[in-house]
């Protein structure tokens, strides 16, 4: 009898977070103050976090403990499924070896509460009574207005205007949840008036939200900034996945040749390929692929540069993959892969050649999650849909290889709120935006003049 998915036990769930930090072979450049051009220190980023966090974020500490509280509220889903998709090895007529990650089992549905939890848990054990955020697909900020309601804390969530018009359930989700969001840009801050005044009708962006969360939290005591990607300690927390995909795919009896994983910000690609890098670094050959969407392609064609990680350029500037902070993307349908920048250790990784990088156009994206969802039943998010695809395109070059690979891959979540997309392309009426090189240039722009990495 063949086994489909491998299950761990609570008491098997990784008590530690891993962090790359401590076996990365160039350490990612410091951050700037964007006044000064000087490292930031932890009392600069004190109004925004909590002690914890800040320490968390540059710990070189191989493995940072997970807290009892976040554990006990982890079990609520975790450890999650690793499955052996043989439909759709069968369907897509390979002969390598599948296998991925399911994170769509969590009660947001995505991976996006590994760090919600905690960072709602350290902001509360700090003595936080209210969180503000940004969300692109909503995922996110479902996830943290969950982690709120469960520690007892008030949230509040900017929510890119395009896909809070397209997806008015992850708002209702929201609301159930018991956080308060509004659309972005909105007229709750100053920063969302003056991209209104410039731009009315705007689509808004994960930069332009980015801003208005970080300026809610900068003037309120009583409120700290939570992100959901990007920065270290976010990354550190999704480590719980690619641990536990170890332990599975011992279980399993296999180890991968290849692992994937789709990246907006990067936090669920770091979550299942870290605990992997570090075997890749410590002499294991793995091939480890990261996938973005054409329409914003900031690993594939953008510059590794300093630039700010909003719009309106209020936050620190970080050394990463960038296509320039006002970079607005075309509305595609994965809301959560539409942001300018990428995490500065998947940049740095990815300049040091232990991650490569690919872009796919969203019919291609989605003609691999309706393959994936005939096989396997899943309706995967779309974001979640470019690891698939990802994985199925090694899949086909290990074929024609003439090689069999074992292939694993992230499902960070489920799709079930991106039902208008899926009708959208069902109608043919899904747009593939090819991005001329004039356009990214253009954008680029907007970091002239600020440092540049060493
Ligand atoms: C299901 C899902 N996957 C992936 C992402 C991309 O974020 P990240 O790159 O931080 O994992 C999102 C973001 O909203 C998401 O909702």
């Amino acid at each position: 009898m063949h086994v489909t998915k491998y299950l761990l036990e609570e008491s098997q769930l990784p008590r530690r977070w891993y962090n790359i930090r401590a076996d990365m072979p160039n350490p990612p450049q410091p951050v700037l103050h964007p006044g000064t051009g000087q490292p930031v220190g932890p009392d600069d980023l004190a109004p925004l976090f909590p002690m914890e966090l800040i320490l968390q974020e540059v710990s070189e500490e191989p493995e940072v403990a997970i807290p009892d509280e976040v554990l006990e509220i982890y079990r609520l889903w975790r450890p999650t499924p690793l499955y052996r998709p043989r439909r759709l090895e069968q369907a897509a007529g390979t002969r390598s070896r599948i296998f991925y990650k399911y994170e769509g089992v969590s009660p947001p549905g995505s991976h996006k509460p590994n760090t919600a939890v905690a960072q709602a848990f350290y902001n509360q054990r700090e003595g936080r009574t209210r969180l503000a955020t940004e969300t692109g697909a909503g995922q996110w900020g479902s996830a943290l207005a969950f982690a709120c309601q469960l520690l007892g804390l008030e949230c509040k969530v900017y929510m890119v205007r395009i896909s809070y018009d397209q997806k008015p359930f992850r708002r209702s989700l929201i609301q159930a949840w018991g956080a308060t969001i509004v659309p972005s840009p909105s007229e709750d801050t100053e920063s969302g008036r003056a991209m209104l005044a410039e731009s009315p009708d705007s689509p808004g962006s994960l930069g332009m939200a980015i801003s208005e969360a970080v300026e809610d939290a900068a003037g309120r005591e009583d409120t700290a900034y939570s992100l959901g990607s990007v920065l270290n300690h976010v990354l550190l927390h999704q480590t719980v996945i690619g641990q536990e995909a170890l332990a599975q795919m011992e279980l399993a009896g296999a180890f991968p040749d290849v692992v994937v994983g789709c990246v907006g910000g990067g936090s669920n690609f770091a979550g299942l390929a870290f605990p992997f890098l570090r075997e890749k670094i410590a002499g294991r050959d793995i091939d480890v692929l990261a996938c973005e969407p054409s329409a914003c392609p900031t690993l594939t064609r953008g510059l590794f540069a300093y630039d700010f990680g909003d719009t309106s350029k209020l936050t620190p500037l970080v050394a990463m993959h960038t296509l320039g902070h006002d970079f607005v993307p075309q509305p595609i349908h994965a809301g959560g892969l539409r942001y300018h920048g990428v995490a500065p250790l998947i940049s740095q990784l990815v300049r040091d050649g232990l991650i490569r990088a690919d872009a796919y156009a969203q019919n291609d994206i989605f003609a691999s999650a309706v393959l994936f969802a005939r096989s396997e039943g899943i309706i995967p998010a779309p974001e979640s849909a470019h690891a698939i695809h990802g994985a199925l395109e090694s899949a086909r070059a290990a074929d024609e290889a003439g090689e069999e690979r074992t292939i694993l891959f992230n499902l960070s979540g489920h799709g079930h709120f991106d039902m208008a997309a899926y009708d959208n392309y069902f109608a043919g009426k899904l747009v593939d935006v090819a991005l001329d090189e004039e356009e990214i240039q253009r954008a680029l722009r907007a970091i002239e003049g600020l440092p540049v990495p060493a």
